[in-house]
């Protein structure tokens, strides 16, 4: 029996034709690919040393060669160095992903912008519910204006029942989704074990990471209620969100890279935490967490200081109780707000705005899956917290436990 070899090269260079194709939309293939192939021929010409399908395609964009193809780790992470300057989105008909290779995308093309706009039609009832879902979402909120409308234009309900599967591991990402109302719980499968590694109440959003990386799903969620989320289609997830953490990138890498508890981290850890991160700002006196309340996040000071207060009774004065005492200050690249991530339990303090501040906001999910490596630092951190207190009020000092 004789086999057909197929030529080197041969794959990725229709794929790059492939990928301009869905780029441009062209009316006439046949012109097109003239057009493409002869300016190939031209840019082959100029790096003549060079295999054509392994370095650049007619329009600059570079076809991966295989060790930029990002990795996935045993998190379904990627681990490639430039993944900003890699990726092209497939448009959304097109639901399954063809390869990681053939999607690449430049963050900063903006000729992206010309692609047709996804949107779905809602009643101003449904806009209502929709924005009041999206307000403290950390991925919007570095958006411009023009941007959380095209956002939120496209976004579509979602009603899920319980038990249904929103995502599964190892699938191909379709969307990202923001919870209206809900609960979730979050299963990693390892080593043929699965174990719930957290839970979604009634807020928050998941589904990011495989739409971010072009890895599949790292985690199953199931609705453990009836549920509503809105999605957000793959296509204008990556147009809009992941080209604006390369703008996050540039914004924050340089103060991330000054932040101690994150100094043991890898540059690639550390830009994950930047494509997750939320800025918010806060004004003098506003306060930023509440002694006693659920915690679902965690805060670096980006600017300004912020003030840590208890509210504390002496053994021999229970009635005391509700006078907030400082304990703590803290500034530009320090944290706070672990505490409570970290025991499970509500907000020990309460910290509030001293000026003007801004801080990096990280959601507990993602509090989890990136700052394990710092958990040690943070804890021999929380161990001084007792002390501190003790060397403040003396022994006989009671925090009120926040439930009170
Ligand atoms: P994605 O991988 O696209 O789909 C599953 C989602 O679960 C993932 O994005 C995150 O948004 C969310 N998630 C929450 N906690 C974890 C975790 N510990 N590991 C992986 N994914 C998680
Ligand atoms: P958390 O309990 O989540 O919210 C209040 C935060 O105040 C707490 O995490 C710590 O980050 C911070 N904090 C600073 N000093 C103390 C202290 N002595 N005791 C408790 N919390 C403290």
């Amino acid at each position: 029996m004789s086999h057909i070899q197929i030529p080197p090269g041969l794959t990725e260079l229709l794929q790059g034709y492939t990928v301009e194709v869905l780029r441009k939309q062209p009316p006439d293939l046949v012109d097109f690919a003239v057009d493409y192939f002869t300016r190939l021929r031209e840019a082959r010409a100029q790096t003549s040393s060079v295999p054509l399908a392994a370095t650049t395609t007619a329009f600059g964009l570079k076809t991966p060669e295989p060790d930029s193809i990002p990795v996935t780790d045993e998190n379904g992470d990627t681990e490639s160095e430039d993944e900003e300057d890699l990726e092209i989105p497939i448009p959304n008909r097109f639901n399954r992903r063809v390869s990681v290779c053939a999607e690449t995308y430049n963050p900063d093309d903006e000729e992206e912008d010309t692609d047709p706009r996804v949107v779905h039609p809602k009643t101003d009832e449904q806009r209502c519910r929709l924005q009041e879902a999206c307000k403290d979402i950390l991925l919007f909120k570095n958006l411009d204006q023009e941007q959380l409308s095209q956002v939120l234009d496209a976004m579509f309900e979602r009603l899920v029942k319980v038990d249904e599967h929103v995502i599964d591991q190892g699938d191909d990402g379709d969307n990202f989704y923001v919870i209206e109302r809900g609960t979730y719980d979050i299963l990693v499968t390892k080593d043929n074990q699965t174990r719930s590694v957290g839970q979604y109440d009634n807020r928050g959003s998941f589904g990011e990471l495989a739409l971010m990386y072009n890895t599949p799903r790292a985690a199953t969620i199931v609705a453990t209620s009836e549920g509503s989320l809105w999605g957000l289609d793959r296509v204008t997830f990556r147009r809009i969100i992941v080209k604006n953490n390369a703008k996050k990138r540039r914004m924050f890498e340089s103060f991330i890279e000054s932040v101690p508890l994150l100094k043991s981290l890898e540059v690639s850890e550390r830009m994950k935490i930047v494509d997750v991160i939320g800025e918010k700002s806060y004004k003098d006196g506003e306060r930023i967490i509440a002694q006693g309340d659920k915690a679902d996040s965690f805060y670096i000071i980006e600017s300004g200081e912020v003030s840590i207060l208890i509210k504390s009774k002496t053994k021999t004065n229970k009635d005391a109780g509700n006078q907030e005492v400082e304990i703590a200050r803290c500034h530009k690249g320090q944290y706070f707000g672990e505490l409570a991530l970290v025991t499970n339990k509500p907000r020990a303090a309460s910290a509030y705005a001293i000026g003007d501040v801004k801080c990096l906001v990280m959601d507990v999910q993602a509090f989890e899956r990136l700052l394990g490596p710092c958990m040690d630092i943070m804890k021999r951190n929380i161990s001084h917290y007792e002390e501190q207190l003790v060397k403040m009020f003396g022994s006989n000092m009671d925090l009120v436990d926040p439930g009170e």
